[in-house]
């Protein structure tokens, strides 16, 4: 088979339901959001640094943040901006987002709740569309065209580069099965296919100095893989052990990130 008789927006489904990644609820992400909007949306996070670096803001003014969160890129970007809006399914990581505003003493940014599978035609058009670490929803092709649409200029997506969170070789020590999840090589061939060249950058947020705790790296295993037993917690502090023994660290898990952009392209000439 070659490889443009793959159909890499129904591959990309096929893969979420062999991954058994429903779609989450906003509940999920409600808990998360005062933790995330310290660490997510910190603005010395390389993370952010590096997003706004690989931007182009020629002739831009205004922007839309899908899955915005507690506002961690958006909020970031305002000073540079006419005006943002950030938009978001789940109702805690907008009060943080408006919190984080009105503690920045930022006013040209507006949040509303809204889900990517929502029906948007109310917003307005925008001159860049992003979304950031928020792309692993259960339709990426409708999602990217979705931004395409909303957009005037350019659309800024982030993707997982690797299957999973943390190093596998952690989660085979408890016994668990590895579940591999979608990456952004989907979206690269998605777009590829709806006629639109992707730019593919790489933000590499890596730090090698390690847990510095059993604790901390049974917190943050459990942040992956969820509802960790007493036996798989026993299993992870054997694992540790052997490691600090042998001299080893246990690094972070590495969270790279490919940012996948593109100029937007008129509707009527993509390939649908
Ligand atoms: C990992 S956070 C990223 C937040 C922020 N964009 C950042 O980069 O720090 C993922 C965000 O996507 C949101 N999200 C997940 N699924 C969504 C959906 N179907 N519709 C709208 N937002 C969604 C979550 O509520 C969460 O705020």
């Amino acid at each position: 088979m070659l490889i443009d008789q793959l159909d890499f927006a129904k591959m990309y489904q096929d893969h979420m339901q062999k991954a058994q990644r429903s779609r989450k609820e906003p509940e999920h992400w409600d808990k998360k959001a005062q933790k995330m909007a310290q660490t997510c949306a910190n603005p010395h996070d390389p993370y952010l640094i590096h997003f706004r670096e690989l931007m182009d803001f020629t002739d831009a003014e205004t922007l839309l943040d899908v899955g915005c969160g507690p506002g961690s890129v958006c909020l970031n970007l305002a000073n540079q901006l006419t005006s943002v809006i950030g938009i978001d399914y789940s109702q805690g990581m907008l009060d943080a987002a408006r919190e984080r505003a009105s503690a920045l003493n930022i006013n040209n940014a507006q949040f509303e709740q809204l889900a990517w599978e929502d029906d948007w035609t109310h917003l307005p058009k925008v001159d860049i569309a992003i979304a950031s670490r928020s792309t692993l929803v259960d339709d990426l092709k409708a999602a990217l065209l979705k931004l395409n649409r909303q957009a005037n200029l350019r659309v800024y997506t982030t993707h997982t580069v690797n299957p999973t969170f943390i190093d596998e070789n952690i989660i085979h020590s408890i016994g668990r099965e590895v579940v591999r999840l979608p990456t952004y090589i989907y979206a690269v061939n998605i777009l590829h296919q709806m006629g639109i060249n992707a730019r593919v950058d790489f933000i590499n947020s890596s730090d090698n100095s390690g847990f510095a705790s059993v604790d901390a790296f049974i917190d943050s295993v459990n942040w992956s893989l969820k509802n960790l037993t007493t036996d798989e917690i026993t299993k992870l502090h054997q694992y540790y052990a052997q490691h600090i023994s042998s001299g080893k660290r246990i690094p972070y898990p590495s969270r790279t990130w490919a940012m996948v952009s593109w100029d937007v392209v008129d509707e009527a000439s993509l390939t649908l």
